[in-house]
């Protein structure tokens, strides 16, 4: 069948145009989709097509998991649900650290999941010096695969949150996390991400600040490793608030400095101590 007729009888019906782009695109294994849509499918992708549909119906698996795939910041990462799918949003925090001089840096890549962050980061400037923490052994396996994946070099380490300093003797220049920051109670969260995403890449104690009230408290000794450390922190759109206060004892040691993403929210943070010399 036409992949076009294919695209008639399911988009908008059962998937985006972006979902079905992303099916065709992995079952043909040909990236120019414009080229693929005026062509036939062989019969055994069609037929992965109609099973990986009826899966996605059925289930209502998030897309990502059934294709083992997602695309961020121009490249695809190996998930499965052991991670958490890597959002849009999220490459906000890539951006903002390209804009930094990362030649022979040393980044910590912490809560890491699927290395979406730290590997975007390191395909981009090979010579910095990647490191990937995470408290889950599983979620780091899949980092593994994203290493060899994309052909970089990291070092992995299994550790809750900021022990990984504690762990390795290395001097961070840059910090990258996006931490789970949902609360546990949060009505909001839709069926299929918590069905399927996992709970520690999500929820949050303490209204979901738990992450970034440990942050808060272990800046002094972040920064004793290195004055010079920037650390560049994701959040909820409604957590701004909530932050400012938690971080207002802090104001007269360390500069904050929120960002808004691409829809207009806000949704990160990059911290620097007053004391850097940059
Ligand atoms: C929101 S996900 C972010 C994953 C990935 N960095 C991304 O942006 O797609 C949070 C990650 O933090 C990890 N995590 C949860 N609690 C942790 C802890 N105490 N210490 C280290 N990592 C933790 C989870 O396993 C999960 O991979």
């Amino acid at each position: 069948m036409k992949v076009s007729k294919l695209k008639e009888q399911t988009v908008p019906k059962i998937f985006t145009q972006n979902e079905f782009k992303e099916i065709i695109i992995k079952i043909t294994n040909k990236s120019d989709f414009n080229f693929v849509i005026e062509n036939e499918l062989h019969k055994n992708e069609s037929d992965l097509f109609w099973k990986i549909t009826n899966e996605f119906n059925d289930t209502k698996k998030p897309l990502a998991y059934i294709l083992e795939n997602k695309y961020f910041y121009n490249s695809d990462f190996y998930v499965n649900e052991n991670v958490l799918i890597p959002r849009p949003e999220t490459e906000l925090i890539v951006e903002e650290v390209l804009k930094l001089n990362l030649d022979e840096k040393n980044l910590f890549d912490v809560c890491c999941g699927s290395g979406c962050i730290g590997i975007s980061i390191k395909n981009i400037n090979d010579s910095v010096n990647l490191y990937l923490s995470d408290i889950s052994p599983k979620a780091l396996e899949v980092t593994k695969i994203n290493l060899d994946k994309h052909k970089i070099k990291g070092q992995l380490i299994c550790s809750d949150y900021l022990e990984v300093f504690k762990k390795v003797n290395v001097k961070p220049d840059v910090i990258t996390i996006n931490p789970p920051y949902i609360d546990i109670e949060d009505q909001n969260v839709g069926e299929s991400v918590r069905n399927y995403e996992p709970h520690i890449a999500l929820f949050a104690e303490n209204n979901g600040l738990i992450f970034y009230e440990k942050l808060f408290n272990d800046l002094d000794f972040l920064y004793n490793l290195n004055k010079e450390l920037t650390i560049f922190c994701e959040f909820g759109f409604s957590q701004k608030e909530e932050l400012e206060k938690l971080f207002s004892p802090l104001i007269v040691k360390y500069n904050i400095d929120f960002k808004k993403d691409y829809a207009n929210n806000w949704r990160m943070f990059v911290i620097t101590s007053k004391e850097s010399h940059g």
